[in-house]
This record gives C-alpha cells, sequence and structure tokens, in this order.
C-alpha cells in the first residue's frame, strides 16, 4: 500500500512517497480502515519541513477519513462499510484535558494517516458527518475541533456576542462559519483585499486588512462601539496578542490557540488586566467534543470550505501552496 514517510532532508523535502506493508487485520478492540483523505494543518507542516523533530520514518498528518474494512472482536460502535474519522488526542476521550505535547498525536508522536489502511483501536476514531464526503470529512479533527472548542466549549459563545477571526485558513474559517450560525456578530482579519471580500461574503460584518492597518486591535474597538470583541481566536500568537488584548471586550475571553507569529514573546499584561479578561490556551479537543461537534456540524448545515484537494503522491506540493498563503480555508489530499 501506499504511504508517506519524514525521511532525512531540507524542508518539505523529506516527504518521501513509498510502498509500505500491509498492517493486517484487526485485533480485538481494533478497526482496520481504507483511509481516502487527509486536511493539512500547519502543524503537519511543521512535522512534514522538518520545523518540529520527527522520527525518521514518522508516517505524518493528524487527520484522516476513510471506510472501515473489517472490525476486530469486542467492537460494536462500528461496522464494516462505516465512514469514520480520526481523532487528534486518542487518549483523550472526554472530560478534563489529558495530553500536553503531541507524544501520541498522530502524524507527531504516532503515525499518522498519510496512507492507505490503517489499524488502530475503534477509540481512536468517531463517525463522520451524514452525507459528507471524505475530504469535507478530514478538515474537521484538528481544524474545526480546535473552532468548536474555542467558541463553544471554552468560548461560552452566546447569540448576539462578536468574535474576532484572524485570517483566512483552516481554524478561523471554521471559527467565521460557527460563529455565524450561532447567532455571533463576526470582525474578520485577512492580508488580501479579495479574501476580504470573499470574507464579507461568508457573513463576516466588518473587515480588516491586518498588513495595512497595524494597530488593528483598536480598530476592532472602534468598528463595534467601543465595545470589543467577546470572543478573539487567537491563530497568531506573539507577535498578534498585544493587538487582539485591545481587540478584546472588557471582561471578554481571548482563545490562544496558534503561533503563527512565534511561540513566544512580551505580554502586556497590565492591558490584560485593565480588560479583566480570560486568556485560555486550548489544543484541539477530546474525542467526545469531536463527537458533539459533529452532532453540531449536522444540525447547522455547516460544510467545510475545501480550496483545493491534492493526491497523496502530491503531499510535498500542497505543503507549498499552503506555505504560499494563497489558500482560503482547507486543504485536502484525497486518495
Ligand atoms: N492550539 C491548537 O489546538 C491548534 C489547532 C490548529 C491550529 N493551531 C495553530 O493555529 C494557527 C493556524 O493554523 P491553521 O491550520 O488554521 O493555518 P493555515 O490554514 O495555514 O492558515 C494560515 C492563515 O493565517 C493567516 N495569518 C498568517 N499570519 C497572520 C497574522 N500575522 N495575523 C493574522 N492572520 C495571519 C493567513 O491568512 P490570510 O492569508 O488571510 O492573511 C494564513 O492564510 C497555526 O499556528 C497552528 O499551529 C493550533
Amino acid at each position: 500500500m501506499r504511504c508517506v514517510r519524514v525521511r532525512e532532508g531540507e524542508g518539505l523535502e523529506k516527504l518521501s512517497v513509498e510502498t509500505c506493508d500491509d498492517p493486517g487485520q484487526p485485533g480485538a478492540g481494533e478497526i482496520r480502515v481504507r483511509i481516502h483523505a487527509n486536511s493539512l494543518n500547519f502543524h503537519d507542516f511543521a512535522v512534514c519541513s522538518g520545523r518540529m523533530q520527527a522520527d525518521d520514518g514518522r508516517i505524518p498528518m493528524s487527520d484522516g477519513a476513510g471506510i472501515v474494512e473489517a472490525v476486530g472482536e469486542g467492537v460494536s460502535e462500528f461496522a464494516k462499510g462505516d465512514a469514520v474519522l480520526s481523532v487528534f488526542f486518542p487518549d483523550w476521550q472526554k472530560d478534563r484535558a489529558t495530553a500536553t505535547g503531541f507524544g501520541r498525536t498522530p502524524g507527531d508522536g504516532i503515525d499518522g494517516f498519510a496512507r492507505e489502511v490503517v489499524v488502530a483501536p475503534a477509540t481512536h476514531f468517531t463517525r463522520q458527518p451524514k452525507g459528507w464526503s471524505h475530504e469535507e470529512s478530514a478538515t474537521l479533527p484538528t481544524a474545526a475541533l480546535t473552532a468548536w472548542r474555542a467558541l463553544v466549549v471554552e468560548g461560552g459563545l452566546k447569540p448576539g456576542d462578536t468574535v474576532l477571526t484572524m485570517g483566512t485558513g483552516g481554524v478561523s474559517i471554521f471559527a467565521l462559519q460557527m460563529a455565524k450560525a450561532m447567532g455571533a456578530t463576526v470582525v474578520a482579519t485577512s492580508s488580501s483585499k479579495e479574501k476580504l471580500d470573499r470574507l464579507r461574503e461568508m457573513g463576516a460584518s466588518e473587515l480588516i486588512n491586518y498588513k495595512e492597518d497595524e494597530d488593528w486591535g483598536h480598530t476592532v474597538t472602534k468598528l463595534t462601539g467601543g465595545r470589543g470583541a467577546d470572543v478573539v481566536v487567537e491563530i497568531g500568537g506573539a507577535g498578534t496578542l498585544p493587538n487582539s488584548i485591545n481587540a478584546v471586550a472588557i471582561g471578554g475571553r481571548i482563545v490562544m490557540i496558534g503561533v503563527l507569529t512565534g511561540a513566544s514573546g512580551e505580554v502586556p499584561t497590565a492591558a490584560l488586566s485593565g480588560k479583566q479578561a480570560t486568556v485560555h490556551g486550548v489544543t484541539v479537543g477530546s474525542r467526545q467534543h469531536q463527537i458533539e461537534m459533529i452532532e453540531g456540524l449536522e444540525a447547522t448545515g455547516i460544510k467545510p470550505i475545501v480550496d483545493r484537494t491534492f493526491d497523496l503522491a502530491d503531499l510535498k506540493a500542497a505543503f507549498e501552496y499552503e506555505k504560499s498563503g494563497q489558500h482560503f480555508g482547507k486543504i485536502c489530499t484525497s486518495f
């Protein structure tokens, strides 16, 4: 069967399309899944390009969607032919977070889904949303679940609230769609006029070009009549946090998700305490969160924005496209 592995090399040259051994039949509690799609995340890019260290031969990609080909003894949740979806933290099934780091995350600490067949415990998967394609479903385990966790689980979003989203990548576009479906107003930023136009078409009420407006945090406050954003979906990290503090409403919530501008930096602590705002760090979510999100997506009718789909053999080209920043929403593989 085909797979992709991370080998020695510079940058994305590390990606090697290879033939892997078939994993065989599932044991007790396991399922055998024919994987048909992945979606690309910034985290996968970091693993595949060497920004994050991976073991030699690691099979990348955290998100995988496919069809159950066989079930092992004792598996009652899934049957042959079911459409299933991977989870980001296989050991975090429900309740409070048990995971720090990526030591047990597919495509990082353990092998991921850039391969045609996987045999793993049934608890490492959930069902897909009904009627979705494998590509659409593969957008969910990392990006969508992070947006869901930011808004629904930790953000405490209510109809009438204002949400600030940043840029037009996977997490932010899901956050915009979910926030709109929940009756919130969305202020969105991007670096490009064309993308800002698309954000308006998707329902963002106020738009800011963060490249042209360096003080965009205060602009958010002005555009919201002095109130600011009740929830900030913070994907930038160190370089954007000061603006996010200026953008957040008094008593609002900044959900720290991303590191696009750096992993650490100075925090204007006086401004933060002046805002009486909460900063809440999140890393994706549990399997139970994913099950609840899938029900929520089915109820709202939200469908992912899949920008482009590549064959598994073209994974390097797919990441080069992500790196170029041309995408709007998610990039997928299909195989
Ligand atoms: N904590 C978690 O659980 C978690 C989960 C998923 C992702 N993340 C992190 O969240 C971040 C985004 O991930 P992703 O997968 O959504 O990435 P992605 O799909 O590659 O999106 C990147 C987009 O972010 C925007 N961007 C880049 N620099 C920006 C800046 N300085 N200010 C505002 N927007 C900026 C750009 O949008 P425009 O082209 O519109 O400017 C770019 O297209 C990454 O740091 C990733 O590691 C964290």
